[in-house]
């Protein structure tokens, strides 16, 4: 029985994708291995958005060369954005990699191993599905021990940021339906899912294959409506990454009116200044986001946004950084994801030039570290007290007694649970007692019977996600 090992890099969509990696290979007689050391296949998911995971691809594909010399018959994957990126020139760069697949090429994964076994040559596969396009469904685990699940909406992405490298590395975007979305959800929750999470690059884009797309478009908040309508169930329906262009007073209403969804939303800004705005292609003004922000956290009591950042984008002057820390502060983000530009291949910025020095990206980045640190612990400190319901997801790392979920604000929570309790999925009421820099310490606040914690799926649990 041959045994493959996924390593992923990057974001939920990367994830989302090696579980289905992980799944075609298993449909294909592969079994998983415990590691590295006792994997016949390795895969490597790639991402590609910023420079940093170029680097850690080719640092942690040179850590397996030992490993690929003691084992001539070690098969070698590259896999997602960096291979869509390089394509065959990776193959070059990289000899000892045997096979490289694009994220559209996820169920061909193992022909193309044995292609690459028969032949003896490495194989490449970096091709967009566009004419029929195919959404592997995801498929709960039989032992019932997922409590959130990825289910896909869109692939592919038409915003033509200047930045950014997605429109190359994962194609135009394309939908789903309603009806496969609907069903997988449902199939997910009858397998125990209790949080699914939507994706899709500009997720609430989404409209029915087919529809022609329009900027005030709501069809996205009806989806919404209709899982929560279908799937009374689903304890928490969560999204990512929204655009703003996208936020409509009839998704606002939505989380307003819709207890599935969280009182919370990720929703990326990338700048606070209008001119660096434009020169990114975002399509909105810091106005417009702002106004928009202001909706959505009156939807709800303490309804929360986080946000992502780069700093240092090309012509950055100091007063286009002064105008992000203002809105960073005017909007009140409980947590932000901050990024020093990086120029990408195949992106229209790089005609921009990288003009803002590292030194002074740096600096930015640390300044804006430093509100975004103190707005995330000041909202944290302020929830000591306070009762909340979290939906536990797993053991925390450090403590098998204390459980890591999120509340509906999506605040990461740590809860202790009774020795030997198996606490996965359930939603318990706690009263927070300590803020944490990036999370909170919370008791139960009633006495709670959990099944009791199996040998067997004790070695099962996977982690919660705790990155972005
Ligand atoms: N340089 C720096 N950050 C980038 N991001 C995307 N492209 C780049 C780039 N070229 C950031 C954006 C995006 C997040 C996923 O990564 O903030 O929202």
């Amino acid at each position: 029985m041959k045994r493959f090992y996924v390593h992923t890099f990057g974001c939920q969509m990367n994830q989302h994708d090696s579980r289905r990696i992980e799944e075609v290979l298993e449909g294909g007689g592969y079994v998983a291995a415990d590691g590295t050391e006792d994997a016949d296949v390795i895969v490597f998911n790639t991402c590609s958005v910023r420079d940093k995971a170029e680097h850690k691809l080719n640092s942690a594909v040179g850590m397996l060369q030992p490993l690929k010399l003691a084992k001539p018959d070690l098969t070698l994957v590259v896999a997602g954005c960096m291979a869509q990126q390089e394509g065959p020139a990776l193959l070059k760069r990289i000899p000892y990699v045997d096979v490289l697949i694009g994220p559209d090429n996820i169920a061909e994964l193992p022909t193309l191993i044995d292609d690459k076994e028969q032949s003896g040559t490495s194989v490449a596969r970096t091709v967009f599905d566009l004419e029929d396009p195919r959404f592997l469904q995801a498929t709960a685990r039989a032992d019932g021990n997922d409590v959130t699940a990825f289910v896909t909406v869109m692939k592919g992405c038409d915003e033509r940021c200047s930045f950014c490298i997605v429109p190359y590395t994962r194609g135009s975007e394309r939908y789903r339906s309603a009806d496969d979305i609907v069903n997988e959800v449902k199939r997910l929750v009858e397998g125990g899912v209790r949080e699914i999470t939507l994706l899709g690059q500009t997720v609430n884009s989404w409209h029915e294959p087919g529809d022609e797309a329009d900027d005030d478009s709501s069809r996205f908040a009806l989806l919404l409506r209709r899982i929560a309508r279908d799937v009374p169930r689903l304890r928490r329906l969560r999204y990512t990454s929204p655009h703003p262009r996208h936020v409509t007073p009839e998704l606002v209403a939505a989380h307003a009116e819709l207890d599935v969804l969280p009182w919370h939303m990720h929703l990326p800004v990338q700048s606070g200044s209008d001119a660096m705005l434009k020169r990114m292609i975002r399509r909105y003004r810091r106005d417009t986001y702002i106004e928009r922000a202001r909706a959505l956290q009156t939807s709800r009591p303490g309804f929360t946004l986080a946000t992502d950042i780069i700093v240092g984008f090309p012509g950055e002057t100091d007063e286009d950084f002064e105008q992000t820390l203002s809105l960073v502060r005017e909007v009140g983000f409980s947590a932000a994801f901050a990024f020093k530009y990086s120029p990408r291949p195949h992106t229209p910025a790089l005609k921009l030039g990288d003009s803002v020095p590292e030194t002074l990206k740096e600096e930015r980045l640390a300044r804006l570290f430093e509100v975004t640190e103190e707005l995330q612990f000041a909202h944290l400190r302020s929830l000591v007290g306070e009762k909340t319901v979290v939906l536990l997801e797993g053991p925390s790392k450090s403590n098998p007694l204390r459980y890591t979920g999120r509340s509906h604000r999506h605040e990461l929570v740590h809860v202790d649970v009774p020795a030997g309790a198996d606490a996965r999925g359930a939603e318990v009421e706690v009263t927070i007692t300590h803020a944490n820099k990036h999370s909170l310490l919370a008791q139960m606040t009633e006495d709670v019977t959990f099944p009791t914690l199996k040998k067997a799926s004790q070695a099962r649990i996977r982690l919660p996600v705790v990155a972005q």
